[in-house]
């Protein structure tokens, strides 16, 4: 299979070519070409290192999304309108992946007024917390944001917003995560559910349609806000019975 990875150049898509790379032909995608060759190059080295077999090029965007059956949109929630006007037309006909999660950072300020005893003024600062939060998009998730702004006649499926990149691009560590796939056309679920299993570690779990998308996106600022305040590194998702 041919895989486009928009804002391949990125975290997560450095992950994603490291790992689907080794077998189907990875286009990392970028606005800039000599950015996409040079990732291309870079990742085939890792794999060369790892004593894989590479298949993985780079172009600008709309052209590896153009040439490939299986387009990632790996680009933050903020850039997802303008990426679709421009690239949008190659995205006809294809099954598309989102991996985006709609967070930012907020901060809680806890006045004394609103806590049971006085705190010194001296000790306020201890009552500011920052965290992250899932922004909430007027469409209800990322995912169902993009189908709206999608050509008809492509299959969204909305996965893999739990994994941390850092584990992703990691080939010398095992993986053990789940990842919630949602969408509404089984046939292109298949597809990424099989996506998922190529992975070494890694276990697709159907979620529900693509309504279903932001509990799954929503877990990943708790993950992160986990990490952070409990001093634990890439945290993911394991669902056990
Ligand atoms: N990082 C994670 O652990 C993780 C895990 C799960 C899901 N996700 C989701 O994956 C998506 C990408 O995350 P990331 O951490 O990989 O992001 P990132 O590294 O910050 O950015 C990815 C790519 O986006 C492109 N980009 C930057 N500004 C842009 C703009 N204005 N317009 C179009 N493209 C632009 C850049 O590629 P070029 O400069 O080459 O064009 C960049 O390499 C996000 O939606 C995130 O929520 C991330």
């Amino acid at each position: 299979m041919k895989i486009a990875i928009i804002g391949g150049t990125g975290s997560i898509g450095r992950g994603f070519a490291l790992r689907w790379g080794q077998k189907h032909h990875v286009i990392v995608g970028s606005r800039e070409k000599g950015k996409a060759e040079d990732k291309a190059a870079e990742y085939t080295k890792a794999l060369k290192d790892h004593g894989y077999d590479s298949h993985i090029t780079g172009d600008i965007n709309a052209k590896a999304a153009s040439e490939s059956e299986i387009v990632v949109l790996a680009i933050r929630y903020g850039q997802i309108t303008s990426m679709i006007e421009q690239i949008g037309q190659k995205l006809k006909n294809k099954i598309i992946i989102s991996v985006v999660v709609p967070m930012e950072k907020d901060t809680c300020i806890i006045v004394p007024d609103s806590v049971p005893l006085a705190i010194p003024a001296d000790s306020r600062e201890d009552y500011k917390a920052d965290y992250f939060c899932y922004i909430n998009p007027p469409a209800g998730s990322a995912a169902q944001e993009i189908d709206s702004l999608l050509p008809d006649g492509n299959e969204l499926v909305s996965a893999f917003h739990n994994v941390p990149a850092a584990k992703l691009a990691n080939l010398d560590i095992a993986l053990n995560y789940d990842i919630g796939v949602c969408g509404n056309n089984m046939k292109s679920k298949k597809i990424v559910f099989e996506l998922v299993r190529e992975i070494p570690g890694m276990r697709p779990l159907d979620i529900g349609p693509l309504e279903t998308s932001s509990m799954v996106e929503s877990i990943t600022p708790l993950l992160v806000n986990v990490a952070i305040r409990n001093k634990m590194k890439d945290v993911g998702i394991k669902f056990v019975d």
